[in-house]
């Protein structure tokens, strides 16, 4: 089984839209909880306009009734991104090496480039007792000085994967496959969470082929899906998949 967790940005971004509570991220991450989601992830960004900072502590508040609900933050990790983080302290956090303007995350990181920022930075968060994931793009050569950088978890970026599933799956996968190869031979103490563009299409081929994936992000496909389908059986579609 792979954990579900839900984004929640994209509701965030209509209820700001008119300044209100409406729709009120505390119900919708609840109602998620309720329709089967594992965890709940937010990725506040310095502008604010999905996810706001005052969210994060419902939000851990609402995470902390439920046993085994996790939360996760995601984001740059800034002196005011850490700061913050550990006031709230999720049970996870993955760092992101986008910039404040990013309209989405778009890369992984270098760890050879940022291998002492890393370290120091999820040094911090691992002394108190947070996880700590690392975004990284499928490719090898990106993830050098992993032995001193010791993320708990890498999440895999999967844009790549979803642009090019319909083209080729098996071509789409490979690199990941490799990937995550790799790690186990190497690195067998980081375990594995993937996000981004994951959909009702392409989730179920990679968590078949990859079933050692922890846990799943997925926001803007889910939101989308829920327009039409409803959340409740969007939801559920989602976790169908996940608890295979
Ligand atoms: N993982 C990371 C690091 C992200 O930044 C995002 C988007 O905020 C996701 C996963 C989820 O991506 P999507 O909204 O396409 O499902």
């Amino acid at each position: 089984m792979t954990a579900l967790s839900i984004n929640v940005n994209k509701f965030a971004l209509i209820r700001n839209a008119r300044g209100a509570d409406m729709p009120n991220l505390v119900n919708i991450s609840k109602k998620c909880i309720d329709y089967g989601a594992d965890g709940i992830t937010v990725h506040p960004r310095p502008d604010e306009r999905h996810v706001k900072y005052t969210d994060l502590h419902e939000i851990k508040d609402l995470t902390n009734d439920f046993k085994k609900i996790e939360f996760n933050i995601e984001g740059y990790p800034s002196d005011d991104f850490i700061n913050r983080v550990l006031d709230v302290l999720p049970d996870q956090v993955t760092l992101v090496p986008d910039p404040p303007e990013a309209l989405t995350s778009s890369f992984g990181w270098d760890c050879e480039k940022y291998q002492e920022f890393l370290t120091d930075v999820i040094n911090r968060f691992k002394k108190n007792n947070i996880r700590v994931s690392i975004f990284i793009n499928p490719s090898i050569k990106t993830l050098s000085n992993l032995e001193i950088i010791k993320p708990d978890r890498v999440e895999l970026y999967t844009y790549d994967y979803a642009r090019n599933y319909a083209v080729n799956k098996t071509k789409a996968l490979a690199s990941y496959i490799e990937v995550t190869e790799y790690l186990r031979k190497e690195f067998s103490q980081i375990s594995f969470n993937a996000g981004h563009d994951l959909n009702l299409n392409n989730l179920e081929y990679l968590l078949k082929n990859i079933p050692t994936i922890e846990e799943v992000s997925i926001g803007h496909a889910l939101v989308c899906d829920s327009i039409d389908l409803g959340l409740k059986q969007t939801v559920e579609k989602y976790k169908k998949i996940t608890k295979k």
